[in-house]
């Protein structure tokens, strides 16, 4: 008798992506935490407290990667990676070409209800628009996941997306799912578990290693062609340890915490824009080619 296969996939826990950003949602709903109260002040330790029950609740898929995530995500790791796809060696694209070539991210969604990728972005930059932004932060809204494409470049889940953190040095424990860094490997090495680690206090988020996935390896695509802010954008938009819990400001230099302001005011654009009005493509295609190319050359090498 065939035996049931009750382990979820190690490569691929998550029956799609957006498993991870669903489970962000819950853990930071739209309305943010509301106070048993009215007037009453958020208790902190009810916070951490609230913290743990979404571990506890999370559905083993996405307990799983986590699990995956804190024990691969190493500081060798991080540095192998950038070695590996900050050549860019494997393509020659446009921006436009690699928004369609990202939407052939096959996985378990469901056609008839789930946004696709594209959609995702067109929905994020629309949403931009309408609130009078200017126009690079509509650009960054429509880009800024283009670096999942290391899924179809055969990179795991865990590799790819999940809430960034400093690698060389301790790791926070607002950090969700903090427990299974006991498993990381640089969790047995002193010099990585004091405060700083391997970095020097308020060295600047430039110089410190986040864990790997499609916010670093996109920022190194973007970073000749947008401003600043659009750049703190992309590469920190998943580092939500600093951006909503407020750690790790003593690696912060005084531009970070300036900047940190710009991905505080991106991310609800991020989490809560998806709807399941499918943005017409097609109508909308003009105008963002036009946008791109503002700011992006032709083709780029990925
Ligand atoms: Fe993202
Ligand atoms: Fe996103």
């Amino acid at each position: 008798m065939a035996t049931q296969d009750t382990q979820p996939n190690t490569n691929a826990p998550l029956a799609n992506l957006e498993e991870w950003e669903d489970f962000l949602k819950e853990r930071y709903p739209e309305n943010g935490a509301v106070p048993a109260k009215p007037f009453q002040a958020i208790d902190p330790d009810k916070k951490k407290e609230q913290f743990r029950n979404y571990e506890s609740t999370a559905r083993p898929s996405v307990r799983e990667f986590y699990r995956l995530n804190h024990h691969n995500q190493t500081f060798d790791f991080v540095q192998a990676k950038k070695k590996e796809f900050l050549s860019f060696s494997r393509r020659e694209m446009s921006i436009w070409e690699a928004l369609e070539y990202l939407n052939t991210l096959v996985d378990d969604s469901d056609p008839d209800t789930d946004l696709s990728q594209l959609e995702h972005l067109l929905q994020t930059a629309e949403q931009i628009r309408k609130d009078g932004h200017p126009r690079w932060f509509i650009l960054t809204g429509l880009i800024h996941d283009l670096g999942k494409i290391l899924c179809l470049f055969g990179e795991p889940q865990w590799a790819v997306v999940g809430d960034t953190f400093p690698v060389g040095c301790a790791y926070s424990d607002k950090i969700v799912f903090h427990n299974f860094f006991s498993d990381n490997p640089d969790s047995q090495n002193p010099a990585f578990q004091t405060r700083t680690g391997v970095y020097s206090g308020r060295c600047g988020l430039d110089n410190v290693n986040l864990s790997w996935g499609h916010d670093e390896y996109l920022y190194h695509i973007a970073k000749d062609y947008l401003p600043t802010e659009a750049l703190y954008m992309i590469r920190y938009h998943s580092f939500y340890p600093a951006h909503r819990e407020g750690e790790y400001k003593h690696l912060m230099n005084e531009q970070d915490e300036k900047m940190f302001d710009w991905v505080r005011a991106f991310n609800p654009y991020d989490l809560y824009t998806k709807n399941h009005e499918k943005p017409k493509v097609e109508q909308l295609r003009p105008f963002y080619e036009e946008l791109i190319a503002e700011y992006f050359p032709a083709k780029l090498r990925w």
